[in-house]
């Protein structure tokens, strides 16, 4: 089976497991749920399942190919989290920035519905930092829309500040109006660029 197709399957049947099964069918299906969670760089191979769940919070998608250039390309720090199942890892949100001559912005981070509400962008998002820090950032920019409070919060608590307002710059989409868009920005400069493993 291909990894989409595998991480396709292991999604739906966590998601079955969790939903919709009987509280007494749970105990058979504990293997099928995520025990553990980790990070790590962003392969190719994952692509497919960062395109998917980009698409889960976005209403404009990046393809897989489009992924797959920035995960293999020098100029870009990507992250993945993982879920751990006996089934295997399966990717369950990403953070990717660019880094050009130290300044850095940060591209998305986005992580999968059913993940979402546990803290874990925060960890995410640390790891993610060093990940910068360690490809020749020192600086990390990046804009969000105003009116998105998870985002905001994760970002100010992650030491982000507020540096300016694009009024108006996320266009009106499906009869919500216009919003604007915050510009952050974060000192890494104190974060230790030393690679974990040398
Ligand atoms: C942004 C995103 C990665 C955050 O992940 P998450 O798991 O939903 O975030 P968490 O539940 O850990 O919440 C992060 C913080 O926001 C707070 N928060 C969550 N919902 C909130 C709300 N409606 N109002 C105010 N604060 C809120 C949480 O309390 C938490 O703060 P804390 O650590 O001080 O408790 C995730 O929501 C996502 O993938 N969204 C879609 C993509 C997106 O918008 N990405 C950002 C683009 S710039």
């Amino acid at each position: 089976m291909s990894p989409r197709r595998m991480a396709h399957a292991s999604s739906a049947l966590r998601s079955l497991a969790r939903e919709a099964m009987w509280p007494w069918l749970w105990p058979w299906f504990w293997w099928l749920g995520p025990s553990t969670f980790a990070f790590r760089a962003a392969a190719p191979a994952d692509s497919w399942r960062m395109s998917d769940i980009h698409a889960s919070g976005f209403a404009q998608g990046w393809a897989r190919g489009e992924l797959e250039q920035m995960i293999v390309s020098a100029n870009y720090a990507a992250d993945v989290l993982v879920s751990r199942g006996l089934v295997g890892d399966v990717v369950s949100g990403f953070a990717i920035s660019r880094i050009v001559a130290g300044e850095a912005e940060l591209l998305t981070i986005v992580l999968e519905p059913e993940t979402r509400g546990r803290g874990l962008s925060a960890e995410l998002l640390g790891a993610h930092l060093l990940s910068v820090r360690r490809a020749g950032g020192e600086k990390l920019f990046l804009e969000v829309a105003a009116d998105n409070a998870p985002a905001l919060a994760l970002y100010r608590k992650a030491g982000f500040e507020e540096i300016g307002r694009r009024k108006g710059y996320y266009p009106a989409r499906n009869g919500v109006p216009h919003r604007d868009a915050l510009t952050m920005r974060a000192d890494l400069s104190d974060l230790d660029p030393t690679p974990r493993y040398v």
